[in-house]
């Protein structure tokens, strides 16, 4: 039986981030990084005003994990637990199997290794804290930074789709899959 983020032990610390779930006013304490062009060109939802992005962020918080550093918030992320795939009379065992991490860092703070750090926090909590089985994470594929942190906390390339994404520019984009199974998780921790 997988868990919710709330029934976890906060706040999680690590090398230099300390992690707990989002809260309502943080949505304004991370707009001002939130809302620039290069944050925007990769994520999902565009907000174009505070009121739009706090009524996005409020939808968000059930997945939502944040990242601080000396009390700021640096980094935003998700673990989206999510029902894996099954046939239709399998639905139940198939229920919150799974989850979808993603994460958006403060720009004033890229290039330090941060988002990887963050990134492998989120593994590891969708894994060991919520105890899901399998982890996917996607992007587009010219988020070239997005894709060497999933490398490089051990997610798996799993396939690259022609042309699977219109991005906002509209362009219709390559998107990427990235996953690895919880067990698969384990068995590296133990090496
Ligand atoms: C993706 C993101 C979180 C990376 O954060 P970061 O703190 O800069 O990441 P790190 O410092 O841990 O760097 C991770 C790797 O990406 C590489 N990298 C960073 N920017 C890059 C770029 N523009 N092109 C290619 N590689 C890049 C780094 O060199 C590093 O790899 P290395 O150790 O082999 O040199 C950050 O760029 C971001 O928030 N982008 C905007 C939002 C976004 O794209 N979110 C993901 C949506 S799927």
């Amino acid at each position: 039986m997988t868990r919710a983020l709330s029934d976890l032990d906060w706040p999680l610390r690590t090398d230099h981030l300390d992690l707990r779930p989002g809260r309502p006013e943080d949505a304004a304490a991370v707009w001002p990084w939130y809302r620039l062009p290069e944050v925007q060109e990769w994520t999902t939802t565009l907000s174009p005003t505070l009121e739009a992005h706090e009524q996005w962020w409020e939808r968000s918080l059930d997945s939502c994990v944040v990242g601080l550093q000396d009390g700021e918030i640096v980094a935003s992320g998700k673990v989206d637990v999510q029902d894996a795939w099954s046939q239709a009379d399998m639905r139940d065992q198939a229920a919150g199997q799974q989850a979808e991490i993603g994460w958006v860092l403060d720009p004033a703070v890229h290039g330090r290794g941060l988002g990887t750090e963050f990134a492998a926090a989120l593994l590891d909590l969708a894994i060991d804290g919520l105890g899901v089985r399998r982890v996917e994470a996607g992007c587009f594929a010219e988020n070239l930074a997005s894709r060497r942190v999933m490398e490089k906390i051990g997610l798996r390339h799993e396939g690259t789709f022609r042309e699977e994404s219109l991005h906002r520019s509209g362009r219709w984009l390559d998107g990427m899959s990235y996953a690895l199974l919880a067990s698969e998780h384990r068995e590296r921790s133990r090496h």
